[in-house]
């Protein structure tokens, strides 16, 4: 075993963009931890990577407030031997709709997975990564965080959260050695976006680049600002939508 090795937590690192960052940051050499609901995508995304020679392990949880996000931080700790060098905070869910057909409930649960959850990972993980005077956090934003789009308002707003979460965290644990970023994708081919059909290709269409991105080319991004080569950007959201939010 090798002691040195960094662990990275990353959370829905079982589906879409968080498993290709999985997948891109276990062949790195970093032992991955992936998080979510699902144990039988769970336990199929750490047996491709470790088919594929990487170090992963499942912790199936449900993140749904302050409690939840700890015990994950806790149980990343012990599976990575006392450290977690990466977080990447990028369970989401994305809802869209009329604020007037918005339920209480609907606000609920987008703030607790959207918000809540990370804000508690970073409470937990942050103070650890700082103690050991190194560590990286990416947070996984989006473009319509960044303009008023209708119908996003409760999705958007709860990533306009991460947004400034972000640059707070690296006000607070920067000068700890903690680099703290956030990766804004653009529309994206994933599962969690299957459901959209076309409109995923229409909303893409309006950007520059004219097209989803493939949750690889989302990840590529992630793995940069979570590893070395990043070492000297903190606070940033580097948007990744080919560049909608540019024109
Ligand atoms: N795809 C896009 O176009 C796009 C664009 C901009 C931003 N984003 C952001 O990128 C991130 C990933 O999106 P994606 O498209 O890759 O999503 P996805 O395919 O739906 O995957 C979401 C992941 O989050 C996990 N998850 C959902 N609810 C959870 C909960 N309550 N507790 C723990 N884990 C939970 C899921 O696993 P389980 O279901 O097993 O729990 C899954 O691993 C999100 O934050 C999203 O807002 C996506």
């Amino acid at each position: 075993m090798n002691s040195n090795q960094s662990t990275a937590l990353i959370t829905g690192g079982t589906s879409g963009i968080g498993r290709a960052v999985a997948n891109q940051l276990a062949a790195q050499g970093i032992h991955v931890v992936v998080a979510g609901r699902n144990a039988d995508r769970g336990e199929q995304t750490v047996a491709a990577i470790r088919s594929a020679g990487g170090k992963a392990d499942f912790v199936q949880t449900d993140l749904r407030d302050a409690s939840s996000a700890r015990s994950l931080a806790k149980r990343a700790v012990e599976l990575g031997n006392g450290r977690v060098d990466i977080l990447v905070n990028n369970a989401g869910i994305f809802p869209f709709g009329p604020t007037h057909e918005t339920t209480e409930d609907d606000f609920e649960r987008v703030y607790a997975l959207n918000v809540k959850a990370p804000y508690f990972l970073v409470a937990e993980l942050a103070p650890l990564m700082a103690e050991s005077g190194k560590g990286a956090i990416v947070n996984i934003s989006t473009m319509v965080a960044d303009y008023g789009m209708s119908g996003m308002s409760l999705y958007g707003s709860s990533k306009a959260a991460i947004n400034l979460l972000t640059k707070a965290w690296a006000a607070e644990y920067g000068p700890s050695g903690v680099r703290v970023n956030t990766v804004s994708p653009g529309p994206t081919r994933t599962e969690g976006t299957d459901a959209m059909g076309e409109g995923l290709d229409q909303l893409a269409a309006q950007a520059p680049a004219g097209r989803p991105a493939s949750a690889d080319e989302i990840a590529e991004a992630v793995v940069f600002l979570a590893t070395d080569r990043a070492s000297f950007i903190h606070g940033a959201n580097l948007a990744v939508d080919g560049g909608q939010t540019a024109v």
